[in-house]
């Protein structure tokens, strides 16, 4: 089989030729430790130190704000874990919403297990945040609420800076994943207002393992990780040079490249989107024109499990997925769109994720491909007689059950 059609881009990117050229000589060359003396040393530790005045300035940020971690998850844990650590005196409340992202629920739960309240706000059937209902929830006890910025599995963006100004208006921190968002579509740490803020490199076309926290508050984030005090003693562990570099070197190019790439990003997306919805039981997950460019999600009625669809397009040489890497696999519909209020009725999910590297011409392979993928699925599940026929699938074949491989 040739190339794969990458359509995953929500789970991972390819590294780009830039971010990869900024990472090469910090494996061979300028190898040293940052924290040791001589030259090699100290140009690493420029390396780490130039690598956080860019990430900086990507996001608005100072750069004493953005300290290195090895992801989104370790970011997202840090800063619910931190301010827990670091404000429990003051309060044991936290909220978040109940589409978060698992390195956001899980650590709260954790945080419940030890004696702290959580309140996971309702969204609605696009997948939005209620300022109004996150004002109610607040309380005097309340010491953080964390929201994502964009949401991996339906792609909708959230309006951000509407919830930071409720938080700051209440004096609550505001924590933010924008692991999504973040090289997508514009994030500004200053105009958002937001106190702290997580991002990932390889959602943006920078290495896997490598990720920042920007936090404005001093003496916040209390470190998770201790040992040697590297990240002004936020975070222990010799830093990942090479990860900092392509990280930086990444998200500034997705940053200088947004506005082209967006609108080309949003056209395709959108020519998949109404493709898609030809196929009668086929519905949009997500906010219509809120959404992230490269993003389209959808529930397909009448197929139980999503992995069959997903299997079927991979025999096809196209990666797509169910909506959350983590669940891929997985036969429970995702939390997150039980959140929305999907999840009665049997059907798959389907996330196609796009990338600049995305051509037209394999958005136009897929949606050739997809009405009969679904047409033969539906033809094998018994539950879904309804749609039996209506994929475009052919004729004669219809009410046969177990047939397409
Ligand atoms: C919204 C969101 N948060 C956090 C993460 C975790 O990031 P990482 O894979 O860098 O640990 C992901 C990755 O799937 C994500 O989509």
């Amino acid at each position: 089989m040739g190339k794969p059609v990458y359509m995953d881009n929500a789970a991972t990117t390819r590294v780009s030729d830039e971010a990869l050229a900024a990472m090469l000589p910090h494996f061979t060359e300028s190898y040293g430790n940052p924290s040791a003396l001589y030259d090699l040393g100290q140009d690493a530790f420029r390396a780490v130190e130039d690598a956080r005045a860019s990430v900086a300035a990507s996001l608005g940020a100072l750069k004493s704000e953005i300290f290195f971690t090895s992801g989104g998850t370790e970011s997202d844990n840090w800063a619910v874990a931190s301010a827990a650590e670091s404000l429990g005196g003051r309060g044991r409340h936290v909220i978040a919403s109940a589409a978060e992202h698992n390195a956001v629920l899980r650590p709260l739960q954790r945080l419940e297990g030890k004696g702290f309240e959580v309140t996971l706000l309702p969204v609605d059937r696009e997948g939005r945040v209620s300022p109004e209902a996150l004002d109610s929830a607040i309380r005097p006890d309340t010491i953080l609420v964390s929201i994502i910025a964009a949401s991996n599995v339906v792609g909708t963006v959230q309006d951000v800076k509407r919830l930071a100004a409720v938080c700051r208006g209440r004096k609550v921190l505001f924590h933010t994943d924008a692991v999504q968002a973040a090289g997508h579509v514009p994030v500004d740490v200053r105009d958002w207002d937001v106190d702290l803020l997580s991002v990932s490199a390889h959602k943006f076309h920078g290495p896997k393992g490598a990720g920042a926290l920007f936090s404005r508050i001093p003496r916040l984030p209390a470190p998770l990780i201790l040992g040697g005090g590297q990240e002004k003693g936020g975070r222990s562990g010799t830093e990942n040079v090479p990860g900092a570099a392509g990280l930086a070197a990444a998200l500034a190019a997705a940053v200088r490249d947004m506005p082209r790439d967006s609108a080309r990003l949003s056209a395709m997306r959108d020519r998949i989107i109404a493709g898609a919805l030809r196929i009668p039981g086929v519905v949009l997950t997500g906010d219509p024109a809120r959404r992230l460019p490269g993003h389209a999600s959808f529930v397909v009625e009448g197929i139980r499990h999503s992995a069959h669809l997903i299997n079927m397009l991979n025999g096809l040489g196209i990666c797509a997925s169910s909506g959350s890497a983590c669940s891929a696999s997985s036969r429970e519909a995702d939390h997150v769109l039980r959140a929305l209020g999907y999840g009665w009725e049997p059907f798959a999910s389907l996330r196609i994720s796009l990338s600049p590297y995305n051509t037209d011409g394999e958005a136009d392979y897929l949606l050739e491909r997809l009405p009969g993928c679904v047409e033969a699925l539906r033809r094998r599940d018994p539950h879904s007689s309804r749609f039996r026929g209506a994929a475009g699938g052919a004729p004669g074949a219809r009410g046969r059950d177990g047939a397409a491989g």
